[in-house]
C-alpha cells in the first residue's frame, strides 16, 4: 500500500494534490511520501520483533538527505557502498555505528574515512580487501569490525543485472573458501571478526532463494562458531522485491520474509541485519511528467513526454515495467488506447513502455510513473544537457523540495575550458 491515490478526481500524495506540486516546481520531477517510507521501515520492523535486529536501509535505492532522514529519524541504521554515501548518512544524522559499509571495491582511502568517523562494520568482499583494510586500521591505531560476505552460488531467480548470488558474479567469496579466509582475518591485528554477510540479488519475487542462502548461511556460522569465531552479527542484504505491475500478483510481504528468517537462522542467538532499499522507498516515489506532444506515427501513437531514460533509466537499462497513471483520473468507463511513451532524448532506447493503454491525453496533460523512488533519481544523469530532475518530500499537507532543479547556468557552469583553449 502507499500514499498515491485519486482523491476527488485527482491524484494525491498523501494530502497534496500532484498537481499543485507540478504548479510550484514545473514538471518533471520526483516526489516521495513520508508516510509510505515510514510504513515500509516499520513492516520489517514487525517482521523482525522478538529477534534483535538492525535494519539497514540500502541508500542507494534513493540517497536524498531528507529521506534518509526520514528513515535514520526512526532508528534505522544505512547500508552504504561509498564513502559518498557513508558522508550523506551522516549529514543526515545517522551515527556511524548504526552504519554498515558494503561493495566490492572499497578504496583506503574510503575505509580510512569510516573507521576515523565511526562504523558498524565493514562487509568484506574478497581476500586483497581485507589486507588492505587491515593495513588501513593498522595504520590508524584501530581494529576494524568485519563480516565476509559469501557467495552462496544460489540462483535469486530475478533479472540478471542484478542478481548477485552465483559464482559467475563478482560479489562475496565463495562459501567453499570462507573457512580459510575467516582463519586469515582471524590472524590480522587490524581486524576484528563480528558476523558473516550474504546477498543474493535485488527485485526477489519467490522467497525459496532466500532460504537457500540463509540456511548455507546458518551451516557456516555453525561451522565458523566450532572454528572459535565470534559470529555474533548476521548481515543477510536486502532484495526483497516490489509489485511493479498492480495487475500481475504481488510478491511476498515482509513478514513471510521475516517468517524465513526466523525458520532458517533464527536458533543461532546472532543479531540480524538486513539492507532493504527498494522495498522501503520503491512505492513511495513517482515521476510525474508533462504530455508535450501526441504524435500519431503510421501504426501508432507516441505520448511524447518531459521525463526521459536520463531521469528514469529502468526502463530502457533492463526493460523494467513501472505503472503509469493519469494525474487526472479517469472517467470510469473511458476507452483506453494503446501508446508509446517516449522521452525527448535522440535515441529509440528513449521508450518507458510499448502500446500502454491510457485515457486519451494531450498536451499538458500530466502523468505520473509509480514504484519510481528507487533507483529512480540516484540514477539519473544529465544525458542530452537535461538538468538533473528535482525532488520533492511530502509529509500529510506539507511538501519540501528536496533536491531544486539546477538553472542551466549551474549546469554550464560545471564544465570549464582550460586557458589554452
Ligand atoms: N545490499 C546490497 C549489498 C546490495 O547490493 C543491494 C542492491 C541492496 C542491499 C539493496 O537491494 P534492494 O533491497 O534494493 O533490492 N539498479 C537496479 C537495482 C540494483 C541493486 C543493487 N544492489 C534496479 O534499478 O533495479
Amino acid at each position: 500500500m502507499d500514499h498515491f491515490l485519486y482523491r476527488d478526481g485527482a491524484l494525491f500524495a498523501e494530502d497534496v494534490a500532484i498537481a499543485d506540486i507540478a504548479a510550484t516546481v514545473g514538471t518533471p520531477f520526483y516526489v516521495y511520501s513520508t508516510a509510505t517510507l515510514e510504513r515500509h521501515y516499520q513492516l520489517f520492523q514487525q517482521a523482525l520483533e522478538g529477534l534483535p535486529h538492525l535494519i539497514c536501509y540500502a541508500m542507494k535505492a534513493n540517497s536524498n538527505l531528507a529521506v534518509v532522514r526520514t528513515l535514520g529519524r526512526l532508528g534505522a541504521g544505512m547500508d552504504v557502498v561509498s564513502v559518498g554515501e557513508y558522508l550523506k548518512a551522516r549529514a543526515a544524522g545517522v551515527p556511524g555505528e548504526r552504519i554498515v559499509f558494503s561493495g566490492v571495491g572499497k578504496t583506503a582511502d574510503e575505509m580510512r574515512v569510516a573507521l576515523e568517523g565511526g562504523i558498524r562494520q565493514f562487509n568484506v568482499e574478497s581476500e586483497p580487501e581485507l589486507h588492505a583494510l587491515n593495513a588501513v586500521a593498522v595504520s590508524l591505531g584501530k581494529r576494524a569490525p568485519i563480516t565476509i560476505r559469501v557467495n552462496p552460488d544460489v540462483d535469486a531467480k530475478t533479472h540478471e543485472k542484478i542478481a548477485t548470488g552465483k559464482k559467475e558474479n563478482k560479489f562475496g567469496i565463495p562459501i567453499s573458501r570462507a573457512r580459510a579466509v575467516y582463519a586469515t582475518a582471524a590472524a590480522l591485528p587490524g581486524i576484528e571478526v563480528v558476523g558473516a554477510d550474504v546477498h543474493i540479488g535485488s527485485q526477489l519475487t519467490d522467497l525459496e532463494p532466500f532460504a537457500q542462502a540463509y540456511l548455507k548461511v546458518a551451516e557456516l556460522t555453525r561451522q565458523l562458531r566450532a572454528d572459535g569465531h565470534d559470529i555474533r552479527r548476521l548481515d543477510l542484504g536486502g532484495g526483497l522485491g516490489i509489485p511493479y505491475e498492480r495487475t500481475n500478483g504481488a510478491p511476498p510481504l515482509p513478514m513471510d520474509y521475516g517468517a524465513v528468517i526466523r525458520r532458517t537462522l533464527g536458533d543461532l542467538g546472532c543479531e540480524i541485519e538486513i539492507e532493504p532499499g527498494r522495498l522501503i522507498a520503491g512505492n513511495a516515489g513517482l515521476l510525474v511528467s508533462a504530455v508535450i506532444y501526441v504524435k500519431s506515427g503510421e501504426d501508432r501513437d507516441f505520448l511524447i513526454v518531459d521525463s526521459a531514460m536520463n531521469d528514469l533509466v529502468r526502463p530502457s537499462m533492463y526493460g523494467s515495467h513501472h505503472d503509469i497513471v493519469p494525474v487526472v483520473e479517469p472517467a470510469a468507463g473511458i476507452e483506453l488506447r494503446p501508446y508509446d511513451v517516449v522521452g525527448p532524448i535522440c535515441e529509440s532506447g528513449d521508450t518507458f513502455a510499448k502500446q500502454r493503454l491510457l485515457p486519451p491525453l494531450g498536451a499538458g496533460d500530466l502523468i505520473a510513473f509509480r514504484s519510481a523512488g528507487a533507483y529512480g533519481a540516484v540514477m539519473a544523469s544529465e544525458y542530452n544537457s537535461r538538468p538533473l530532475v528535482p525532488e520533492v518530500l511530502v509529509r500529510g499537507d506539507q511538501f519540501g523540495v528536496i533536491r531544486p532543479r539546477p538553472s542551466y547556468e549551474e549546469m554550464i557552469n560545471r564544465d570549464s575550458i582550460p586557458q589554452w583553449l
